[in-house]
């Protein structure tokens, strides 16, 4: 096959997608396929026009790879491609509009409020802890905790002109307090649930990316029930969304409450495939290697 696999671009996650999508390109290359790596630009759609792939293997992150844009693009250009496609994507990248299309499911996610920049400075949108977060962005850019101490993460708003002044929109829930959970679904299965410990603060970007800032446990040392719980809600917001591919679906798990502790925070259709990343981890767990699991989800886009 001739794959042109898309990456980079102009989001917050630029570098991150960079890893991702070398990675997958190493790989289709090394299974024999024929590979035009596209750095996206402005002119994308010229650029995969000459290049005439068989498929594109998305492997974009943030907008507006992961928004529905690119999804939209290729679809005019009867282009097939990996993950999700456009309707799902505009949905899955925002995590207000995701929670209004699976909290009447009875998936259960933290109440949410979207907030204006401005009104931080005034008071907090609710009581503390609280999380703060662009609606649309990933990799916990932008990501506050804020807590009565104090905030890891970017400074409150209040006492500091906060980096979310170039966000849209910003979402507060309430933190939940507890365990952070992962679970990925390839095609119509959930792989396992993945603890990750962060040894200090939160799992945030540099936690996410930085080799031995987080212990990943796989499987997660969970109650039977708490995994079989979070394996089927990952599969179930998977299949509600319409998600195609590969997705991964991130929870929080206060252990103090049992199984209705745990909650979805959000569905990420176009999750990482950097070395550090989960899903390829879930999959190595499963046996499958990240060669294998590049070439299923390039087969699920045919
Ligand atoms: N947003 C990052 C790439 C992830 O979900 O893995
Ligand atoms: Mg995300």
């Amino acid at each position: 096959l001739h794959v042109a696999v898309l990456m980079g671009g102009w989001s917050a996650e630029r570098e991150v997608s960079l890893m991702s999508g070398n990675g997958v390109a190493d790989a289709l290359e090394s299974l024999g396929h024929r590979v035009t790596r596209i750095d996206m630009d402005r002119n994308v759609a010229q650029v995969i026009a000459a290049a005439r792939p068989d498929v594109v293997f998305n492997a974009l992150h943030g907008t507006p790879g992961e928004d529905g844009s690119v999804q939209g693009m290729l679809d005019l250009m009867q282009v097939p491609y990996t993950h999700s496609g456009m309707v799902t994507s505009v949905i899955a990248i925002d995590k207000e509009l995701t929670k209004q299309a699976l909290v009447p499911h009875g998936i259960r996610m933290p109440e949410g409020r979207i907030v204006e920049c401005e009104s931080l400075y005034a008071a907090d949108p609710m009581a503390r802890p609280y999380v703060l977060k662009p609606v649309n962005e990933g990799s916990s850019v932008g990501v506050a905790i804020v807590t009565k101490e104090g905030n890891y993460g970017n400074p409150i708003a209040r006492e500091a002109k906060g980096p979310w002044q170039e966000f849209d929109r910003l979402l507060a829930e309430p933190f939940i307090r507890g365990r952070e959970l992962t679970a990925a679904v390839i095609g119509d299965e959930a792989l396992a649930v993945t603890e990750l410990r962060p040894k200090s603060g939160f799992y945030d970007y540099d936690a996410k990316y930085t080799d031995g800032l987080t212990e990943h446990v796989c499987p997660a040392e969970i109650p039977d029930e708490i995994r079989d719980a979070a394996l089927a809600m990952a599969l179930k917001a998977h299949q509600l969304l319409g998600c195609k591919g590969a997705s991964r679906s991130d929870f929080r798990w206060d252990d103090e409450q049992g199984v209705k502790g745990l909650y979805l925070l959000e569905v990420n259709t176009q999750p990482g495939m950097t070395p550090l990343s989960l899903v390829p981890e879930q999959a190595k767990y499963r046996g499958m290697s990240y060669a294998e699991l590049v070439q299923k989800i390039v087969e699920l886009a045919l």
